[in-house]
């Protein structure tokens, strides 16, 4: 089982040190056999991934260039975020394709980009409301995940993240049996394309308004291998909360 936070583009140097700070106390304060990412902006990797230390809790990106280096103004490679200490860069989120463009084809190039680098990927699917309400939930995203995934991908350094759009930040998530659904079918889809085991062996996160009252009955359903946690992840105590009641 894995808990991730997104910290999206939030946080000053005081509170990304802060929180990261008490969510490893939270963390250590018992046995845990949950693993545990936080995702800050860029700004506040180095001085996170030193409030972390010590703890057990990994520390991952937003996103990275598809380039290892070179003339690409304002962005930052895989490279680099490996230098920096990071494990984990997300890609792919619903918000890097609306507000960049970001193509799953081009996704794909970043995450192989980043695996090079010896970073691990969570890589982002879902469908918008007007994908849903048209019935194209299943094939969008079983269409991003072939897309996005290269070839050859491995359980040990990908992190699939379901995450409906309209679910993102709204408050409403899909029904349980929904979430299943489609987690079944990217399973599936994953089985074609890497094979059974690798397939069988790949954690596939739900995100979109998971919250401490939601966290158990969505963490528990058979093809739910974890959460990818926006909102809820900027305070400790729901970021922890969340990770308790999904038995972490
Ligand atoms: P919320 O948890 O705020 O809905 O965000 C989910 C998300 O986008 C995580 O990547």
């Amino acid at each position: 089982m894995m808990i991730a936070g997104n910290w999206k583009m939030n946080g000053l140097t005081a509170d990304g040190v802060n929180l990261a700070k008490e969510i490893t106390v939270a963390v250590k304060a018992k046995k845990r056999n949950c693993e545990f990412v936080v995702c800050p902006p860029f700004t506040l990797l180095s001085l996170v991934k030193k409030a972390l230390r010590g703890g057990k809790i990994a520390l991952g990106a937003q996103d990275c260039h598809a380039a290892e280096k070179g003339a690409h103004t304002g962005d930052i490679s895989p490279v680099m975020l490996k230098d920096l200490g990071c494990s984990y860069v997300i890609l792919g989120h619903s918000e890097r394709r609306a507000d960049h463009h970001e193509t799953s084809a081009y996704v794909c190039q970043k995450v192989l980009a980043a695996h090079q680098a010896g970073l691990k990927t969570i890589v982002c699917i879902g469908e918008t409301l007007e994908q849903r309400e048209a019935g194209k939930t299943i094939d969008v995203c079983s269409r991003q995940v072939k897309e996005s995934l290269p070839d050859g991908a491995k359980a040990a350094d990908v992190v699939i993240a379901y995450e409906p759009v309209w679910a993102i930040g709204t408050g409403k998530t899909p029904t349980p049996q929904e979430v299943e659904d489609v987690h079944a079918a990217v399973r599936h889809v994953l089985a074609k394309k890497i094979g059974k085991v690798e397939a069988g062996k790949m954690r596939i996160l739900y995100g979109g308004s998971v919250k401490p009252s939601n966290a158990a009955e969505m963490l528990s359903l058979p093809d739910v291998d974890g959460a990818l946690i926006g909102g809820a992840s900027l305070k400790s105590a729901d970021f922890i909360a969340i990770a308790d009641n999904a038995g972490c």
